[in-house]
C-alpha cells in the first residue's frame, strides 16, 4: 500500500465545483476521483461544457474546488506551483513581450537568468520551429504560432506535471502531428506527468496511457480506458485494428454524452 502511494503524483479526491452563474448555481463537477501515477500520460475527453477545463484549472491551483481536494506529491494544492506547468486552451501570451521574452519569462521568475535562460528558451523555441520569429510580438503571429510559443514557454521551465488544455486545437494537421511526436519524446526523455485535454479521439489514443472519458455536466468520470499500445506510436498505429477498436469505443461513449447535452 505504502509503495503504491509513493507512485501517485496527483490525487484528485472527491472534487466538486459549483459556479454561481447568471442562471443560479451550476454544478460543473460532481465528485471527481482520480489517481494519476508519476510519469503517467492521461488524456481527458468529453463533451463541451462537461468540466474538463474546470478540472484542469483546479489541478493547476488557479481555481478552488467547492469541496474535495487535489494533492500533488502528497501536498494539498492551494495555488499555483512551478512543478505544475499549464498550457491554456487559448494562448495566453504577454502582448508586450517578444517571442523570446515570453518563453524566458518563467525561467526568469525561477531565478534562471542570462545565457542559461537564453539557451533553455532557444531549445524550446527551436522545438516549436519559431527560431525565425524570436523578436516578433504576439500580434505579429498567427493563432497557431502563438499557441506554439505558449507550449515552448510551458516546457522551458521543466515542470514535473504538464497540464495542457487542448493545446494543439488551433493548429494545422501537420504541425499538430509534429508537436504530438515532440511531446511524446519530451515525456519519455524528461519524465513528466501529463494531463492533456483534447476533443480529438485520435490524438487521445496516440498520446495517452489512459483515456479518461467524462460524462455530460455535471462532470464525472464515466470510464477510464487503458491504451496498451506500445510507444513509439506513429501514423501507422492509427491503421491498426487495436487502435480502430479503441477509437470506436471511445468515440461511441463520448457521443452518448454529447447526446445527453443535446436533450
Ligand atoms: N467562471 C464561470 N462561471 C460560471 N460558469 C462557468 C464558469 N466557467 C465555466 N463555467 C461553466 O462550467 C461548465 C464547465 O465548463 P468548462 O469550461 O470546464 O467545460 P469544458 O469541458 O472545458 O468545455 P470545452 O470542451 O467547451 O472547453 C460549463 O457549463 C460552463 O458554462
Ligand atoms: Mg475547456
Amino acid at each position: 500500500m505504502a509503495g503504491e502511494e509513493r507512485n501517485i503524483k496527483l490525487k484528485i479526491e472527491n472534487v466538486k465545483k459549483i459556479y454561481n452563474s447568471r442562471n443560479g448555481e451550476m454544478v460543473a463537477l460532481n465528485g471527481v476521483n482520480l489517481d494519476i501515477a508519476e510519469n503517467e500520460f492521461i488524456c481527458v475527453v468529453g463533451p463541451s461544457g462537461c468540466g474538463k477545463s474546470t478540472l484542469l484549472n483546479i489541478i493547476a491551483g488557479l481555481l478552488e474546488p467547492s469541496s474535495g481536494a487535489v494533492y500533488c506529491d502528497g501536498k494539498k494544492v492551494e495555488g499555483t506551483g512551478t512543478e505544475r506547468g499549464v498550457v491554456f486552451q487559448q494562448y495566453a501570451l504577454f502582448p508586450w513581450m517578444t517571442v523570446k521574452k515570453n518563453v524566458m519569462f518563467g525561467l526568469n521568475l525561477q531565478g534562471i537568468k542570462g545565457k542559461e535562460a537564453e539557451d533553455r528558451a532557444m531549445k524550446y523555441i527551436k522545438m516549436v520551429q519559431l527560431e525565425d520569429f524570436l523578436n516578433h510580438y504576439p500580434k505579429e503571429l498567427s493563432g497557431g504560432m502563438k499557441q506554439r510559443v505558449a507550449i515552448a514557454r510551458a516546457y522551458a521551465v521543466n515542470p514535473s506535471v504538464l497540464l495542457m488544455d487542448e493545446p494543439f486545437g488551433a493548429l494545422d494537421a501537420q504541425t499538430r502531428t509534429q508537436l504530438q511526436s515532440e511531446l511524446l519524446e519530451t515525456w519519455e526523455k524528461e519524465q513528466k506527468t501529463c494531463f492533456f485535454i483534447t476533443h480529438d479521439v485520435d490524438e487521445a489514443i496516440i498520446l495517452a496511457q489512459k483515456v479518461i472519458i467524462m460524462s455530460a455536466r455535471p462532470g464525472r468520470i464515466k470510464e477510464i480506458v487503458d491504451i496498451n499500445i506500445p510507444y513509439p506510436r506513429t501514423q501507422e498505429t492509427k491503421m491498426s485494428p487495436e487502435f480502430l477498436d479503441l477509437k470506436n469505443h471511445i468515440w461511441g461513449q463520448v457521443y452518448q454524452e454529447y447526446l445527453e447535452v443535446r436533450k
